[in-house]
């Protein structure tokens, strides 16, 4: 069996039962400034599955281009994957329980021949606070279900995903009961998760048993919602008929809903009788090629085989539907896939620019059902091919930069800079350091990066929190860029110069200072040259911590909006190897921690008024 035979099956046994199949929405959503990603089959239909009627009817199917960046670190066990396709089906206050319930065992049994004897589910056991009733209905379709294909229909209840280790299975049993954390769906999960308007309801999975040994290290006992890999969760059939209200209770929504989805390659892995999703046709023809090109076998290396491949796929679909590798929202997560693909490429020895050719099996695996990536392969294969080649000129600087680290342990806040300004996976760092008998501080490192987490969620709720888009790599340059400028501009014009107000995103930097009248060309250019001179020195950046009384007496710190600031603040100064300051400033934000690593010739766009007594400067490093 075929991924793409399952997909074009699938949507066929829907069709017969009078749905439209529509096509996939993008994997970026559309109107929806919510979420990066589409995630689930769902997310593009919600107007409906609110009410709103639908123009092409009350039964709708499609396979879903989903993608769960969140996911990102659990690929490589034998399931998780960041790009799939949802398989889903729904009813907008058409059918509801009996009807879903029967077609989907009835195709996964008699259309695609998965034995029942394999098959569990879990259904919902009740929200007494959110006056949400045990799913018995559920219950009694599939008792009816089993029992006509001859099979055991032993009931059991769970509760939570820790009860059910706990407990384990016991003979005939099939049909499981699970509380709200396991058998309720939303896009914020569980009830108490979801804010006012969103839609959820009960729901009742199916697993498929591939009667693989239980591991322990997962849980006691195994059951249907373990992790260990026996079970595989491969369908999912959410009776989504609730909406959260503004007081926080449940209502109804205008009507009963079925929101079904289940992975493709998940469905095609246990009709092949094989728990190892890499091993369905659309993904194995990448696995096969990863074989060929490293000439390493993939029992052997899971982890970076699977990675590779996962990441490969997701980065053609996603710059198939038009997103560019970038260091601002989306984009950064191509570019992320692609960056921890070229490192477990290098893992396994393949050589350079070979993502390229994996990128184009994808292509040819997928262009029959996504005739746009057919379309668009050229242009997919080159970005990938541009990518990988700017990437690698990155990882070069970032070893330059390694080798000064070198000559000692290397620091969490080290460990942290390696990665965000150089793209350098932790692993790397841990791994050359090895090789020179110097361990990394992963505690510290760790700490680094929930401090930069923690600032870049804040920076998504007040997006230009201190003036910065965010902390990638290129805002961060502009961020040096910026002081660097302010630092020129003081230079040619004087003292009375101060910063008044910034805004920096990955583009370009807009700043704004006190001064009275319109900057001169002439001087427009010689501040651009100091920026580029400073560009050029390699200087490095280095951050000092005072108490604020000091800085401001020091008459060789810059710094405006004093009032703002705590008692005890940074200063960081970029200079020079033969001592020359560049500029010495109060800040607390992430700079370079060398100007050279500012990538591009400063040049400054646009110089207007911005307010009285204000100029505004428009720059970029191109
Ligand atoms: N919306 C449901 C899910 O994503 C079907 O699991």
């Amino acid at each position: 069996m075929s991924g793409n035979e399952i997909r074009e099956r699938f949507l066929k046994y829907m069709e017969e039962r009078n749905h439209a199949v529509i096509p996939s929405a993008a994997l970026v959503p559309e109107n929806d400034p919510t979420t990066l990603f589409t995630g689930s089959g769902m997310q593009p239909l919600v107007p409906y599955l609110m009410g709103e009627s639908h123009p092409k009817g009350t039964r709708l199917a499609d396979s879903q281009k989903c993608f769960r960046a969140e996911d990102i670190e659990e690929v490589g066990d034998n399931r998780h994957t960041t790009f799939f396709e949802m398989l889903g089906n729904w009813s907008l206050g058409d059918y509801f329980k009996e009807e879903q319930i029967s077609w989907f065992y009835s195709f996964l049994v008699d259309e695609i021949g998965l034995n029942p004897e394999n098959l569990y589910v879990t259904v919902f056991a009740g929200d007494e606070e959110n006056n949400v009733p045990q799913d018995d209905e559920a219950v009694a379709i599939w008792q009816k279900l089993f029992q006509e294909k001859g099979v055991s229909d032993g009931v059991a209840r769970m509760g939570s995903e820790e009860d059910g280790a706990k407990r384990g299975m016991r003979e005939g049993e099939r049909i499981f009961y699970y509380d709200a954390s396991k058998n309720w769906w939303s896009r914020a999960g569980k009830p108490e998760n979801m804010p006012a308007g969103e839609p959820g309801g009960p729901d009742s999975e199916v697993f498929y048993d591939f009667g693989t040994e239980h591991d322990p290290a997962f849980g006691e006992h195994c059951h249907p919602n373990c992790d260990c890999g026996r079970f595989l969760e491969i369908g999912n059939n959410v009776f989504m008929e609730y909406v959260k209200q503004e007081d926080g209770t449940f209502g109804k929504l205008p009507a009963q809903n079925v929101d079904f989805g289940g992975g493709l390659e998940r469905i095609t892995a246990a009709a092949l009788g094989e728990s190892d999703v890499f091993k369905v046709d659309l993904l194995s023809n990448v696995i096969e090629q990863i074989a060929t090109l490293s000439g390493k076998s993939y029992e052997d290396n899971l982890v970076p085989f699977r990675v590779i491949c996962d990441h490969i796929r997701g980065a053609v679909f996603m710059i198939g539907d038009g997103v560019m590798p970038s260091n601002t929202e989306q984009g950064y997560f191509v570019r992320r896939l692609l960056r921890r693909s070229v490192r477990y490429a290098d893992t396994l020895g393949i050589g350079e620019g070979k993502l390229a050719d994996l990128a184009e099996s994808v292509v040819e695996t997928y262009q029959g059902h996504y005739t746009n990536l057919g379309e668009q392969k050229d242009q997919i294969i080159e970005t990938i091919r541009t990518e990988e080649a700017q990437f690698r000129k990155t990882l070069e600087k970032g070893l330059k930069h390694f080798e000064k680290l070198a000559h000692g342990d290397i620091t969490g806040y080290e460990a942290y800079i390696l990665f965000t300004t150089y793209g350098f996976p932790v692993e790397l760092t841990e791994e050359l350091a090895v090789q020179r008998g110097h361990v990394v501080d992963m505690e510290g490192f760790k700490e680094e990066m929930k401090k930069h987490q923690e600032a870049s969620r804040a920076g998504a709720a007040e997006k230009f929190a201190g003036g910065l888009a965010d902390h990638s790599e290129k805002v961060v340059q502009y961020h040096t860029a910026t002081h660097l400028l302010l630092a020129g501009l003081r230079k040619e014009l004087g003292d009375d110069v101060h910063q008044a107000g910034s805004n920096i995103t990955g583009e370009r930097l807009r700043f704004d200072f006190t001064h009275p009248e319109k900057v001169s060309a002439e001087v427009l250019e010689k501040v651009e040259e100091y920026v580029n001179t400073a560009i050029k020195a390699g200087a490095s950046v280095s951050t000092q911590t005072m108490t604020k009384t000091d800085a401001e007496s020091d008459p060789t710190v810059e710094g405006s909006f004093w009032d703002k600031y705590p008692d005890e603040v940074k200063v960081y100064t970029v200079k020079d190897e033969a001592g020359n300051v560049y500029s010495r400033e109060l800040c607390g934000g992430p700079h370079v921690e060398n100007t050279g690593i500012i990538d591009g010739t400063f040049k400054i766009v646009k110089e207007s008024s911005s307010s009285a007594g204000v100029r505004r400067i428009k720059a970029i490093l191109e």
